[in-house]
């Protein structure tokens, strides 16, 4: 990496259909200037997520990001130049620090992190995966020990996590993921009590087989057939924490919604909650405290794929849409 050009990579175009590399551009321009109360960041590792697709299609829980503008991300980045008095040089942030090398910001848009090792625990257990995977569980899910919990993308970054913090609280736990080698993985590797390869057909029946008492706790990471197939299969009075629709974001139109709804969660007085991490980001501290102990002491495992090179950004984005993923993936910028 030049430390006089800064590479950036820009959504050159919506997709209407499938992300494809085509999607994408990556121009050089110089290192920005620095304005009152900005920092300049060097970025360090660009956070790969479902959700970047998201924003392409509309506005969420943040505003959509438009055609030839720098491709939006959450990173982990380096403080190398202040002039902002709540950031000094070396410090490590996490924020929007766009798809590119360096970025220049105002600080109040990032948080301080504190300096572990590995640094990029910080974008996975310790980051939105872990923090998402934690709250969405514990304060939705509320799950007791003894329930069946059944989690979607079971072999993602928050997955993989939401699945094990179960275990943990004495839960049964059922993956559903993408192909024999996952199920394979999250049973075999991550402790989980079955799971069911949705790619393999007939989910219901699956899910039925593996939940015959039935699903106290559904984490729904995709939304749409999945969470169709899951519906029936609740218990009265059990609960949904709806984290995300990834079965949604990477196609047009958007498939068609569950049915069920909402007779299913009237007659099972269901409980059907979203949720977005950000709202709990108060609470981080006592969430970091367990997480840390839970992986000091062996029971939970944290599971990245870093991928070398800004430039195989948009490449990564696709792949993990396609399932290639094993817990948290990121680019080493
Ligand atoms: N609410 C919040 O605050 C919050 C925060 C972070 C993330 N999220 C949500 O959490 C979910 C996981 O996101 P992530 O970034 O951690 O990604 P991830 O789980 O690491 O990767 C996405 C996974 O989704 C699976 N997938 C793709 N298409 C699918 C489909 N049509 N049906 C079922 N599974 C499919 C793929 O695994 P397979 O091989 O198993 O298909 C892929 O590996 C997303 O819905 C995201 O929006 C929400």
């Amino acid at each position: 990496m030049s430390t006089t050009v800064n590479r950036q990579i820009l959504l050159a175009e919506k997709p209407t259909g499938k992300l494809g590399p085509e999607h994408f551009r990556m121009v050089e321009g110089a290192i920005p200037e620095l304005s009152e109360g900005e920092v300049l960041l060097r970025v360090r590792y660009i956070s790969l997520d479902a959700a970047n697709r998201a924003w392409m299609q509309s506005a969420t829980y943040r505003s959509a990001v438009e055609a030839n503008s720098v491709m939006a991300g959450g990173g982990l980045a380096e403080v190398v130049a202040s002039k902002a008095a709540s950031l000094a040089v070396g410090d490590i942030v996490f924020g929007d620090t766009g798809w590119q090398d360096y970025a220049a910001a105002p600080a109040k848009q990032f948080t301080k992190l504190p300096k572990i090792e590995p640094m990029t625990h910080l974008l996975s257990i310790y980051g939105v995966a872990g923090l998402t995977a934690y709250f969405g569980l514990l304060e939705i899910g509320k799950p007791k020990a003894g329930d069946t919990v059944v989690v979607s993308a079971a072999a993602g970054s928050v997955g993989s996590i939401v699945g094990q913090i179960a275990k943990i609280k004495g839960c049964r736990v059922i993956g559903i993921a993408g192909g024999k080698d996952k199920c394979h993985w999250v049973t075999n590797e991550l402790g989980f009590d079955a799971a069911v390869d949705y790619k393999d057909g007939g989910v219901f029946k699956a899910l039925r087989a593996a939940a015959p008492d039935g699903i106290d706790v559904y984490f729904d990471n995709v939304g749409g057939d999945i969470l169709e197939a899951c519906l029936p299969l609740m218990k009265n009075f059990g609960r949904i924490a709806c984290c995300g629709a990834v079965s949604q974001y990477d196609a047009a139109p958007p498939a068609h919604g569950p049915r069920g709804v909402p007779g299913l969660i009237v007659v099972k007085r269901l409980l059907v909650q979203g949720f977005i991490v950000m709202d709990f980001m108060d609470r981080r501290e006592q969430a970091t405290a367990d997480l840390l102990g839970w992986v000091s002491s062996g029971q939970l495992k944290v599971q990245e794929d870093v991928i070398d090179g800004l430039e195989n950004t948009p490449q990564a984005l696709i792949g993990l849409l396609a399932g290639e993923n094993r817990g948290k993936r990121m680019v080493r910028v």
